[in-house]
């Protein structure tokens, strides 16, 4: 069994679509049992709600169920929980690392997935409101991370 856990600052746009792309691989890949995934937010404004709208369109738009999906915060105990924890920006990174336990969090951040892109950051589509662009990266992220995982815990 392999976890992950993506994280960004609300926990409505950018780490619950990961959430649930990585997840639908997964399901393609018949790997649903060996390897967990989940989203949380280092704010605590949207504890409870489901995906951004703008989210939601993109997932739809490409066939990917969100059921159950709903924004938590981060907590240290995540730091035990999960074997990777994937950073959408600097400052998601850097509010993780302050957090109690966060300096030993197994942190990596998306862009690193995608050392092509000229991008570090995975750019806040609730400011730039470009899901189509979010989308895109995160797709070809998550197929990286996956590959990843396999190779190195499956
Ligand atoms: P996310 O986007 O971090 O990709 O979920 C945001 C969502 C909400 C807020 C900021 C970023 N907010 O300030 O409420």
């Amino acid at each position: 069994m392999v976890s992950v856990l993506f994280v960004c600052l609300g926990n409505i746009c950018r780490s619950p679509m990961a959430e649930a792309v990585l997840r639908h691989k997964i399901s393609e890949r018949g790997l649903s049992q060996e390897i967990v995934v989940d989203s949380a937010g280092t704010g605590d404004w949207h504890i409870g709600k489901g995906p951004h709208e703008g989210t939601r369109r993109m997932l739809d738009q490409n066939g990917i169920g969100y059921e159950g999906v709903k924004a938590r915060q981060v907590q240290s105990d995540d730091f035990e929980k999960f074997h990777y924890i994937v950073c959408m920006d600097k400052s998601n990174g850097s509010n993780v690392r302050k957090l109690p336990g966060g300096e030993n969090a197994k942190l990596l951040f998306f862009m690193d997935l995608l050392p092509e892109e000229e991008l570090r950051e995975v750019p806040d589509p609730y400011f730039t409101g470009n899901f189509e662009q979010v989308y895109d990266l995160i797709n070809a992220g998550c197929t990286v991370l996956l590959e990843l995982m396999i190779r190195e815990n499956l």
